[in-house]
């Protein structure tokens, strides 16, 4: 039976194709669906995939996660640098968190490089662009055991 996997996006990425594309590449939002979809099918998992620009949702998301013991894809976006409330949450997830990020902060803006959720997270990947989704995904079934 496929593994149940919750995908957690946060603010503006539903309008990646708008954004920078020198960081984001040539994508939107609906490719980061197809990609997680197609690695988390090939890995045995069934991916339930959101998005949001309301960190509210987001953490009530989080807390249903929690409460169901379901592991989490996360790419919390610009909530990643600065939202100790999405941190809070994270850290009472029950099943693994895997951060992830399309671009590389760290090569970015100063303001990118501190990331609140990295030190709650099982770990994270970073700057592969739709690939770092893919690479989460083999990593939460390593982390889960299989
Ligand atoms: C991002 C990186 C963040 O710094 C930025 O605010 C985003 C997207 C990424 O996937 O590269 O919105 O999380």
């Amino acid at each position: 039976m496929a593994v149940h996997l919750l995908v957690l996006n946060g603010p503006n990425l539903n309008r990646l194709d708008l954004r920078e594309k020198s960081f984001y590449g040539d994508i939107d939002y609906q490719d980061i669906c197809a990609a997680v979809d197609n690695a988390a099918q090939e890995l045995g998992f069934s991916a339930d995939i959101r998005q949001s620009n309301d960190e509210a949702e987001l953490i009530s998301w989080l807390h249903e996660a929690a409460e169901k013991k379901i592991p989490v894809i996360f790419n919390p976006a610009a909530f990643t640098h600065y939202s100790y409330a999405i941190r809070d949450a994270v850290v009472m997830l029950k099943a693994p968190c895997i951060e992830v990020h399309i671009s590389n902060p760290l090569s970015r803006e100063e303001f990118r490089h501190t990331s609140v959720v990295s030190g709650v997270v099982a770990g994270t990947i970073a700057g592969f662009g739709l690939d770092s989704y893919r690479l989460a995904i083999r990593a939460m079934k390593g982390l889960l055991g299989n």
